[in-house]
């Protein structure tokens, strides 16, 4: 038997105080149980509503790329400056502390590499696994225009629906063959695709013209993906403009951990997403804190 309650009549039931009912603070998330609401402010800061998450999945199609040769030596100092990591199970299980406290967005889709054609991927993961894990939420590549269309499409709403049973979300992930055109039209097609069959936040490129355009027309989170090593002034300047046309975060790797000093550039790229820091300013604080002592800062 408990024990009886003997404060009744100091309780205090703030009968003046309407039950709160607090919007979930990201973009199409509002219906989303509230396990799925959990995994995403692992990868999302509550606070700005945005993310800064750090990908280092190359090496499941492209084997050990510059910059990731040893994720455990190079990475692992960078873990404490972003938000969520975009990784596969193979480098999570070998070569991340399972200290790390923040979201893991796991790579769910794989299978052929560099040397084939690309877009003939399958699922690569079982929730069962990704559960086991702990991780915030699954990436799957998408493939609109692509060979393997259909085939990314499908694997895509599979890992939504087995998602949606254990309340991970899914990342889709739209990949742009080497000659397909990389414009407005393209990517609202590509992300709205995405969105409509389920997928509950979206890795698209930034461009020039019409980017705010795609996300007004994705009624989920769009993350900026960073894409090949520019100078990191070019790059801040992209992740501000991205942000400021309306996304929810950028998922950046070789343009962090390619540059000369990543902890230093991961920090400049926080202070443009999270705070809207001007691109110039960003490139300052980089330099400054490139020329501090400490590690590859
Ligand atoms: C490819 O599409 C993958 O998502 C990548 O392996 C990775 O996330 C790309 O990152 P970044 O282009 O910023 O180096």
């Amino acid at each position: 038997m408990p024990e009886a309650d003997h404060g009744k009549d100091a309780k205090d039931f703030h009968l003046d105080i309407p039950a709160q009912n607090r919007p979930f603070f990201l973009k199409g998330a509002g219906a989303l149980d509230w396990g799925m609401q959990n995994r995403f402010a692992r990868i999302f800061d509550p606070g700005s509503g945005h993310t800064v998450m750090l990908a280092i999945d190359h090496g499941y199609f492209q084997g050990p790329t510059t910059g990731l040769e040893r994720v455990d030596v190079n990475i692992v100092p960078l873990l404490p400056h972003c938000d969520a990591l975009m990784v596969t199970r193979g480098i999570l299980r070998t070569s991340i502390p399972p200290a790390f406290g923040r979201g893991v967005v796991l790579r769910a889709s794989g299978g052929p590499t560099v040397l084939k054609e690309l877009s003939n991927e399958e699922i690569a993961v079982d929730i069962e696994d990704a559960c086991r894990l702990n991780v915030a939420a699954l990436a799957v590549q998408v493939f609109v225009g692509g060979e393997g269309e259909t085939a990314s499409v499908h694997n895509m709403t599979r890992l939504v629906d087995a998602g949606l049973r254990h309340g991970v979300p899914v990342l889709a992930v739209t990949a742009v063959g080497k000659d397909m055109v990389r414009d407005a039209k393209y990517f609202r097609l590509a992300c709205r695709v995405c969105a409509e069959l389920g997928a509950q936040f979206v890795k698209t490129y930034y461009i020039a013209e019409g980017f705010d355009t795609v996300v007004a027309s994705c009624p989920v989170p769009i993350i900026m993906a960073g894409g090949k090593k520019q100078p990191e002034l070019d790059a801040l300047t992209m992740a501000y403009n991205a942000i400021d046309q309306g996304a929810a975060g950028v998922d950046m790797g070789r343009n962090i951990f390619q540059s000369d000093a990543p902890i230093a550039m991961l920090q400049a790229v926080r202070k443009v997403v999270h705070e809207k820091m001007k691109p110039r300013e960003a490139h300052e604080l980089y330099v400054s804190l490139k020329k501090r002592p400490g590690p590859r800062t």
